[in-house]
């Protein structure tokens, strides 16, 4: 009895005092009619489905209607997820904003930073954040409610959340205080999680919001471009020249382009501040004429040559493409400014992009200009972008490709699916009817769009190594791998290999009593608290003991930046190699003697004399100024993570580094090793040489779990030294010749000690008794043994 009244009591609705702004853009959201149906969902089932076109209101609203409805009474916590970090902090303000409450009410919480606090109501996180909460209290018991955003977006993290979710509301439902999960999607492909009994018996309701969608006209272009970034700048430039008003949103796929084309675009319409002040009267003319009333033509703007500017013009501009690195400079306006009829208010979207330049999108352009929004493909499914009424599609997408073969993934660029596309076109018919332009000719016809174009995106966790997922999902006590209930299980090889690579790397063990089952070792968790790659997170963990962190932190910083260290000067970057190729003892770090001492530079530059400094140091040697700046920002994130998990480390964020001592050169090198024992390389015997008939001064080797020789790449250092043990951080292939590169070399007699899972021993020669070694009180013996599955044999080697 008491029980109903306390929970009766609980959901008081909470009153709310908007401003009269926000009622009225509230009012015009598709979502707002639906919140009674919503509100009884939830409140009769513990699972549901809410299914809307992005800007229809989900993530700004329902987190307001459980809010109102007093689902944060009683100390009680709403947790919103989304994939995207820039999405949590930004969403988390613009709720505080409609509800007219501080952020110490609405907060948010992402991997290194929040301003969640006690007094939080609802709390926008990341995926990982969630994920790392139920580790600490697999119950939830602080939240009342849980919204999974993005759920179509299928990241891996999610998928889990889901999974785990599923099985925190059944522990729940018995309770007085039930938890409540709403999976929240853009796109009506929800069958995965709606028809999977596994993780839901009993399907939950879909509500699906209606979409307030004006007609979009898709042109298409005539031919399939070569360059569609040319092709992009210059639709966007026809119908800025030639199209009446409305924002024109560009799909890219990635963030490097998107800087390449904002430069571009700044350039050929520049903005100043004094065109927004003129700008109505003068400048905007041709812009204002147009817009009264005049219907949009409906042409397709490959025949539209009105005004066209001749191929001159074009090419001129496309030479003055500015350098990526500085679009927030005011650029020298290039000759093609006198046929532009009015400034551009171009602005980039990447998820990377800080917060307060993200959110400039959502605020009015500059009064006489066209905003123009240069997009990857954040835009397409969780930012709704106001008055979009041109959408520029490149048709493609970047995807993350996982190579089994060789552990490493890449990123490549493919057709986007038929969904992307949709919803890329859809982003034009918000305000009013609109016009999307795709850079592939029309296909209905032809094979291409209904062949090749997937139907849709691949769920992450069909597509990524899910090693450090398996690790993550063990270090919550997950034990069964196989019977998880994912929305959609990888393969059970996949999971069966992830898995022994694990137990290789010491940070899973077979359980001595049930057999098929892994559990986690002490280093699999002090591992399982980076968010790096198994490989290098047993790196750090290992140097932990050894203080050899701040070198450890450089390299996997480094390594981790997604474009490798050097820049563009090849011939600069070759010389400074060639004279760092030089150093004895230092040299057997091979290529990760390359990062410290670039690393390490260009700390010291930066120390002396600032960015100026770094540019200068960059220049001379031919290093990446940017990869330096994101490898110290990952670094800096990284040793924040390791104050959070080991406080008596204090260690600060200072770049200065001096080079490691011999004895230091060595640990580093069992290390890495340690981490990345099964990636070992053997190179060919003069005997084996002449079998495969390969010259003698070949860099040819063996690499560990193949079967084809392998060759040094050029941009190594250890080409010309060939040592006879190597360990590679990369194998790649080039046409049909197989590379190793990022080259580290080792001792084999290294091998039973650190590599011990891998190697095989043969015979204990020690008689009659092990060495007891007085330093380390420890007991040592000689061993004979041999390493991986071909059994290369190694010279005697001692062994605890
Ligand atoms: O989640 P969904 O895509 O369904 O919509 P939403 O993100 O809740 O967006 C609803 C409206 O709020 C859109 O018109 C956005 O432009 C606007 N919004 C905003 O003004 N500022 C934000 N930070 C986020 C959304
Ligand atoms: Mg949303």
């Amino acid at each position: 009895m008491s029980g109903e009244i306390k929970s009766a009591a609980k959901k008081q609705p909470v009153p709310i005092n908007r401003t009269s702004e926000i009622i009225k853009s509230r009012s015009k959201l598709p979502i707002i009619g639906e919140e009674q149906v919503i509100m009884e969902a939830i409140s009769e089932n513990d699972v549901i489905i809410v299914v809307g076109e992005t800007g229809s209101g989900k993530t700004t609203q329902v987190p307001q209607f459980l809010y109102e409805a007093g689902y944060s009474n009683g100390n009680k916590l709403i947790g919103v997820t989304e994939p995207r970090r820039i999405a949590a902090i930004s969403v988390s303000q613009r709720v505080a904003e409609e509800l007219n409450e501080t952020s110490d009410i609405v907060s948010y919480l992402i991997r290194f930073e929040g301003n969640a606090g006690p007094n939080t109501k609802i709390k926008f996180m990341t995926d990982g954040v969630l994920l790392k909460e139920i580790q600490n209290d697999f119950l939830l018991k602080n939240y009342s409610a849980i919204i999974l955003d993005e759920a179509h977006e299928r990241r891996v993290f999610s998928d889990i959340l889901i999974g785990i979710l599923s099985r925190i509301v059944r522990l729940r439902q018995k309770r007085a205080n039930p938890l409540k999960l709403i999976i929240m999607s853009a796109t009506l492909k929800v069958d995965d999680f709606s028809k999977n009994q596994k993780l839901f018996p009993q399907p939950p309701p879909i509500i699906e919001l209606s979409s307030r969608q004006f007609p979009v006209t898709i042109h298409f272009n005539k031919k399939t471009p070569h360059d569609y970034l040319d092709e992009a700048y210059k639709k966007i430039y026809k119908i800025h020249s030639n199209l009446p008003a409305g924002a024109i949103l560009v799909f890219l796929t990635g963030k490097l382009e998107v800087k390449q084309l904002v430069s571009k675009l700044r350039k050929a319409f520049p903005y100043r501040e004094t065109d927004s002040k003129i700008g109505v009267n003068t400048k905007c003319k041709a812009e204002k004429k147009k817009e009264i009333g005049k219907p949009l033509p409906e042409i397709n703007l490959d025949d539209y040559d009105i005004e066209m500017h001749s191929e001159d013009e074009l090419i001129l501009s496309e030479n003055s493409s500015a350098d990526e690195d500085d679009d927030d400079d005011d650029e020298v306006p290039s000759k093609i400014m006198k046929f532009s009829s009015s400034p551009l208010w171009v602005l980039p979207l990447y998820s990377m992009l800080p917060a307060h330049k993200q959110s400039k999108i959502f605020e009015p352009p500059p009064p006489g200009c066209r905003m123009c929004v240069v997009s990857t493909n954040v835009a397409e499914l969780s930012l709704t972008i106001p008055n979009v009424k041109y959408v520029v599609d490149c048709g493609k997408t970047k995807i993350r490709e996982y190579d089994p073969l060789t552990s490493v993934s890449r990123f490549s660029v493919v057709w986007e699916s038929k969904a992307s596309a949709n919803q890329r076109a859809g982003r034009a018919g918000r305000t009013s009817p609109g016009h999307c332009y795709r850079s592939y000719p029309s296909l209905f016809s032809s094979a291409l769009f209904n062949d090749e174009f997937p139907e849709w995106n691949l769920p992450e966790i069909q597509t990524t190594p899910i090693d450090n997922v398996i690790l993550q999902m063990k270090s919550m006590k997950i034990d069964k791998i196989t019977s998880f209930p994912f929305p959609t299980p990888p393969d059970k090889q996949t999971i069966l290999g992830a898995e022994n690579r694990l137990v290789t790397l010491g940070a899973l063990e077979v359980d001595k009593n049930v057999a098929e089952i892994n559990n986690i070792t002490p280093l699999g968790k002090s591992m399982a608290a980076f968010p790096l790659s198994p490989h290098y997170a047993k790196m750090l963990c290992l140097s932990k003991d050894r203080s050899l962190l701040q070198y450890m932190l450089f390299i996997i910083s480094a390594m981790s930046v997604q474009e490798y260290l050097p820049g563009d000067n090849v011939e600069a970057w070759k010389k400074t190699k060639l004279s760092w190729a030089n150093k004895g003892e230092f040299l057997l770090l091979g290529d990760l003697m390359v990062i410290l001492r670039s690393m390490g530079g260009a700390s010291h530059a930066m120390k002396k004399s600032g960015l100026g400094g770094l540019q200068d140091y960059c220049t001379k040697t031919g290093l990446h100024k940017k990869s330096i700046l994101e490898a110290w920002k990952l670094n800096n994130q990284l040793i924040n993570q390791l104050n959070i998990n080991v406080p008596s480390l204090k260690l600060n964020t200072d770049l200065d580094m001096t080079p490691p001592t011999p004895i230091q050169v060595k640990q580093i090198r069992q290390i890495v090793l340690a981490g990345m024992l099964d990636r070992v390389a053997r190179r060919l015997t003069t005997n084996e040489l002449n079998r495969n008939g390969i010259r003698p001064n070949k860099a040819a080797y063996y690499a560990s779990n193949l079967t084809e020789i392998v060759y040094i790449h050029n941009s190594s250092v250890l080409k010309k030294s060939k040592p006879e043990w190597l360990i590679y951080q990369e194998i790649f292939q080039v046409q049909d010749k197989m590379y190793i590169k990022g080259l580290t070399a080792i001792e084999p007699e290294w091998l039973p000690v650190y590599a011990n899972r891998l190697c095989k021993t043969l015979k204990v020669l020690d008689d009659p008794t092990p060495r007891y070694d007085e330093e380390t009180e420890k007991m040592f013996c000689t061993v004979n043994a041999t390493y991986g599955q071909a059994g290369w044999s190694l010279p005697q080697a001692e062994i605890e």
